[in-house]
């Protein structure tokens, strides 16, 4: 589901409390207002044509909607429905033999150099057809739902060829649940049959991009050694832009390679990863408009050490997490299990933690007008909570108390 469609169901939701960023423009949220998170309790919230109408005290939004069908919240907490902006569904296999030769010394890199690593899950993806690739991505993505996520980005990357690219994008694009963005991560790995970056890159941008571009919202390249070079990444992403996609980069992963930069100058939306940005690259994206996104679980995963999200935040960053949900590095698809991580070794704050998976990940989606709030003229993208407190999402490591997820005001899950 990628463009909102109209109508949708009317009902007020009551017998709840709701937590939410602060009602706001579609501007992201940094430094102090980050943290900033507004309770109501007791709560309601009037839902019409799958649009909040209003939040607030149950008696006021009663008054002012009589006429909508009561629906009782059994006394759950409210929070926005969660966006994932950084997720590579779109693959065939796994790598559970690379997780455990990991767990006993391996390198990830090493394995990458070695034609294993995102190789592997390239083969295992050429080789399912369009059906095998779509379900495979309706699978991770009704996970991701499960866990409260109803809008997420999925970038292709693991097809590297034409038709595998565009049947991983149009996968991306035809779930059918929650609302999903897809991206073109057409920079991924140079593949085998190709000698040099630059020589696939001619054969990317040329033979594949035009037709990516009709399906994708943006593109994103992998810059870091062993993958592409910063002029690389700058003649891919300059390609893309010329098709109207917004522009991601995966950077600073293990080195400093010139990401943070790039994407300042070409005005990307965001750079990802961050675990090896020192003071410099974080001065650089606090004083620019690309975002942040944080992707902790691959830090654990692969025992590196965690990106600087707090120096990011104090400096007025825009700061995102997401899962980064892939068979390598990120085999996660519960951004609350994220939210545990941000609060546990992030050194971040539950309600930053929740400002960086609602309002600020919409952000990045290009959709922070539209999602991320529970405020009036939002989408009614709500998960409801069967927890005490809206902070439990993240307290809870790996728990259960999602009870309901609505998309557009539709039960999800
Ligand atoms: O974001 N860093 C590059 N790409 C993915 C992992 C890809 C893989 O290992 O399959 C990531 O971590
Ligand atoms: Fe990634």
């Amino acid at each position: 589901m990628a463009a909102p469609e109209g109508g949708g169901p009317s009902f007020r939701l009551e017998n709840l409390a709701a937590a939410s960023s602060p009602a706001g423009t579609g501007a992201p949220l940094r430094g102090g207002d980050l943290g900033r998170v507004l309770t109501v309790a007791p709560a309601a919230i009037a839902v019409v044509d799958g649009r909040i109408a209003a939040v607030g005290a149950p008696a006021e939004v009663r008054v002012a909607n009589p006429d909508l069908e009561p629906v009782d919240g059994r006394g759950r907490v409210a929070i926005p429905g969660l966006i994932d902006c950084h997720t590579h569904p779109a693959f065939g296999g796994d790598r559970a033999n690379e997780f455990d030769l990991r767990a006993q010394g391996a390198d990830y890199e090493r394995i990458h150099a070695s034609g294993g690593g995102i190789a592997a899950t390239v083969r295992a993806t050429r080789g399912l057809d369009a059906d095998g690739l779509r379900a495979a991505v309706s699978r991770h993505m009704g996970w991701m739902a499960a866990n409260g996520t109803t809008t997420a980005e999925g970038k292709s990357g693991y097809g590297l060829d034409r038709d595998t690219e565009l049947r991983s994008l149009e996968a991306v694009a035809a779930v059918g649940a929650l609302e999903t963005v897809p991206t073109y991560l057409g920079a991924h790995s140079v593949p085998p049959e190709f000698g040099s970056g630059d020589e696939y890159l001619d054969y990317a941008l040329s033979e594949v991009l035009p037709e990516a571009a009709r399906v994708a919202e943006a593109a994103d390249v992998f810059l870091e050694r062993g993958a592409f070079t910063a002029e690389q990444a700058d003649r891919y992403l300059r390609a893309a832009r010329e098709h109207g996609l917004a522009l991601r980069l995966h950077g600073d992963q293990f080195t400093e390679s010139g990401a943070i930069p790039l994407a300042v100058e070409l005005g990307a939306r965001s750079v990802d990863h961050l675990e090896a940005t020192g003071a410099d690259g974080v001065d650089r994206l606090a004083g620019s408009e690309v975002a942040a996104v944080l992707l902790p679980v691959a830090a654990l995963y692969l025992r590196r050490g965690m990106p600087p999200a707090r120096a990011l935040i104090d400096r007025g960053a825009v700061v995102v997490l997401a899962t980064d949900f892939n068979p390598g590095s990120a085999y996660c698809d519960s951004l609350p299990v994220v939210m545990t991580l941000a609060c546990t070794q992030l050194g971040m704050s539950a309600g930053e933690a929740l400002s960086a998976t609602t309002v600020n990940a919409a952000w990045v989606l290009g959709r922070s007008e539209r999602l991320g709030r529970l405020a009036p003229g939002y989408d009614a993208d709500i998960v409801l909570l069967d927890a005490p407190d809206w902070r439990h999402v993240a307290y809870h490591l790996a728990g259960r108390d999602i009870a309901a997820v609505y998309k557009r005001g539709r039960l999800l899950a």
